[in-house]
């Protein structure tokens, strides 16, 4: 059984790249935001507006051992914050190969520009407070995400190149 899981803060990839790996490696691809808004029919924005973060956590945590705990083959990717919360680091490392996507905090910042609206954690800031924010927020989030299995510098490659990097690790 092959069990990849994708670590990473918001925007470094994981989605992208999971679904890219899993058509190329005929895996099962799993985004665990994804499954968490089809399991409970809200939006993340929603659950963090009307339920809180501490909810969001508990419920990120009871699908992420529901995902691991599939006798099948697959692809995840978690949230940027799934690796940071409990004991979840350790789980994800007993039952798959973690590999954490390491982006330079610069490519975050601009892909976040973007891309904040779905993300309740960073929708309210201005440009200028991203930057702050997401370069604090990842010193305090690297011991997590460090604790992966493989880690892989994103820099500059493009998807395809750290598909090809993946698939060459052996699971
Ligand atoms: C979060 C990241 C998001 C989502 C939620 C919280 C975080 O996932 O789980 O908004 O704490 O970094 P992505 O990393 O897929 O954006």
């Amino acid at each position: 059984m092959k069990k990849i899981v994708l670590i990473g803060y918001m925007a470094s990839g994981k989605s992208a790249v999971g679904a890219l790996l899993a058509k190329k490696s005929a895996l099962k691809f799993i985004d665990l935001d994804s499954y968490i808004v089809s399991k409970i029919g809200l939006s993340i924005a929603t659950v963090f507006k009307e339920k809180g973060e501490i909810f969001f956590r508990k419920i990120e945590r009871k699908y992420l051992l529901e995902i691991l705990d599939q006798q099948t083959s697959f692809i995840l990717s978690v949230g940027g914050g799934t690796p940071c919360y409990g004991d979840n680091m350790e789980i994800i490392n007993k039952f798959s190969l973690s590999v954490f996507l390491r982006t330079p905090v610069n490519t975050l910042t601009k892909r976040l520009q973007n891309e904040k609206q779905d993300r309740p954690l960073v929708a309210s800031l201005n440009n200028e407070k991203l930057t702050e924010f997401v370069a604090k927020h990842l010193f305090e989030r690297n011991p997590f995400y460090e604790k992966s299995k493989v880690i892989i510098e994103t820099g500059e490659k493009d998807i395809l190149e750290i598909v090809t990097e993946i698939s060459k690790l052996s699971v």
